[in-house]
């Protein structure tokens, strides 16, 4: 698949077989995705692939707890990457989206299903998120930018139609 029909093409994925993510995978999906650009060059965005399912199935607790849901916040998909970001960097948010972005359209590309996740800055600004950056080995500083599901599609996407009137040329 080439860029533009990856780009065109990816769509949230929100049902996930258990079947995990194999390593060659995702390593090309974290590659591309530490391959985004960051303001000044400064590549100070850090990717967590969960895997484990006690962490996993930990963040989903604290993630659902935050929406006020008992269910699985994460579609039941086996690995999920935590993006974390350093705030001390005035691009810090838009660095981390970016990397983000690319995860997801990586994963696609390489036949995936992914979906962006919320909440992860409430959930590393946690007492119990910070616990789990100190048990990953990472400065507790760091804060969430979002939670890249990733797993092979249970059901197909919603299909999308594109608002009209976003595109303006001003030749
Ligand atoms: C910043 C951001 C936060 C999102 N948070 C969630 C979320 O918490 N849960 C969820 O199911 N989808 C979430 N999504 C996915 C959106 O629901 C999805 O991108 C949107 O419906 C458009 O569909 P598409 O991705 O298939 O084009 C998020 C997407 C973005 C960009």
């Amino acid at each position: 698949m080439d860029a533009i029909q990856a780009l065109n093409t990816r769509r949230s994925t929100k049902a996930y077989t258990p079947q995990q993510v194999p390593d060659e995978l995702l390593d090309q999906i974290l590659k591309a995705g530490l391959n985004a650009p960051t303001g000044r060059n400064n590549q100070k965005v850090i990717t967590v692939a969960v895997r484990n399912t006690d962490d996993r199935n930990r963040l989903s607790k604290m993630n659902g707890a935050l929406l006020g849901i008992d269910s699985d916040p994460f579609y039941g998909a086996p690995c999920v990457v935590a993006v974390l970001s350093d705030p001390e960097r005035n691009t810090w948010v838009e660095d981390g989206s970016l990397v983000l972005g690319n995860l997801l359209h990586a994963a696609h590309a390489l036949g995936l299903g992914s979906c962006w996740v919320h909440r992860a800055r409430e959930v590393f600004d946690s007492k119990e998120g910070k616990a789990l950056l100190e048990k990953w080995g990472l400065p507790s500083h760091l804060r969430g930018i979002g939670f890249c599901l990733l797993g092979y599609p249970a059901k197909a996407p919603i299909e999308k139609k594109l608002e009209d009137n976003r595109i303006i040329n001003i030749d």
